[in-house]
C-alpha cells in the first residue's frame, strides 16, 4: 500500500480528497503529515496536535460496494480498527463514543472524520481522517484528552502504530465488503462507551434528560432507553452524551 508522508499540509483529508478528484487516489492510499495547519474536526471544529508527536493521517477506501444506506457501517468499521489497534498496542478500557470517539480510560486518544464522495447514490470512494494521540503529554485546554504514552507508559514509534492501524483498516473493510454486517455492528454495539449504564444526555434544545444507551440503527442514530422502557433514536445534531 502506498504511504504519501509529507512535513506540513493544511489538512491531509482536504489533500487525499483533492486527490481521489483528480483520480489519482487508489483503494488503500494513505497520506500522513508530521504537522496541519488547518487539521479539522467533525461539525466544523479544528483538530489541533503538536508536530510529530502523534499521527494525523488519512485513507482513501474504494466503497463502491456499499450503498449510501449503510453508509454507517464505513464508521463502524473505522472506529473497530482503531479499537483493535490499540488494544494491540496494549492499551485495555478502549470504547468508542458514538458515533466515532475513541476513549481510553474515559478520554479522548483519537478522532475519526469521514468524507464520503457520493455518485449516483453509491459511495464511490470514503476518505478517512484520524487523528491519533501518540506522544503528547500536555494538553493544557483539552482536559478530557489523553495520548498513547499518558495511558500506556512509554514512547511509541509512530510508524509501527499507523502500520498497525493501516492493518486494521484493511481487515475491518473486508468484513465490509463480505457484507458481515451483523458482526460489524456487534462488535461496534459491544464497545460502545456507557452502554446500558445510567446516562445524562442533552437534546438540541437543550434541554437534559436520562437514559440508557441501547445500541445504533443501521443508520446511525443512537438508541437510547428512555423512561417508560421507551427507545428513543437520535441523529448525530440531535443529542449529546454528558460525561
Ligand atoms: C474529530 O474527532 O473531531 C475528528 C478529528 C479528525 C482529525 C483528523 S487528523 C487527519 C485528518 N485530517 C484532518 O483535517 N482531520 C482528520
Amino acid at each position: 500500500m502506498r504511504i504519501i508522508k509529507l512535513d506540513a499540509i493544511d489538512s491531509t483529508n482536504t489533500y487525499l480528497k483533492k486527490l481521489s478528484v483528480a483520480g489519482n487516489a487508489e483503494d488503500g492510499l494513505a497520506v500522513v503529515a508530521k504537522f496541519q495547519t488547518n487539521g479539522r474536526g467533525q461539525m466544523g471544529t479544528v483538530w489541533s496536535s503538536q508536530e510529530a508527536k502523534n499521527l494525523t493521517f488519512s485513507v482513501f477506501k474504494d466503497v463502491s460496494f456499499v450503498e449510501v444506506s449503510q453508509h454507517f457501517y464505513i464508521s463502524m468499521a473505522v472506529s473497530l480498527a482503531v479499537h483493535e489497534a490499540l488494544n494491540s498496542l496494549g492499551l485495555t478500557d478502549v470504547k468508542v463514543k458514538w458515533p466515532n470517539d475513541i476513549l481510553s480510560d474515559n478520554k479522548k486518544i483519537a478522532g475519526i472524520l469521514i468524507e464520503n464522495v457520493i455518485k449516483l447514490n453509491v459511495i464511490s470512494g470514503s476518505v478517512i481522517g484520524i487523528g491519533l494521540n501518540v506522544n503528547q503529554t500536555d494538553f493544557n485546554d483539552l482536559p478530557s484528552a489523553s495520548s498513547l504514552l499518558l495511558l500506556s507508559g512509554h514512547v511509541h514509534n509512530l510508524e509501527e502504530v499507523l502500520n498497525t492501524v493501516l492493518k486494521q483498516i484493511e481487515i475491518h473493510f473486508n468484513y465490509l465488503q463480505n457484507r458481515q454486517f451483523k458482526l460489524l455492528k456487534s462488535k461496534y454495539e459491544s464497545h460502545l462507551f456507557r452502554k446500558n449504564k445510567p446516562s445524562t444526555f442533552k437534546n438540541a434544545e437543550g434541554s437534559l434528560f436520562a437514559g440508557y444507551i441501547v445500541g445504533v440503527s443501521d443508520i446511525g442514530q443512537l438508541l437510547v432507553r428512555v423512561e417508560d422502557n421507551i427507545i428513543k433514536s437520535f441523529d448525530f445534531k440531535e443529542v449529546t452524551l454528558m460525561y
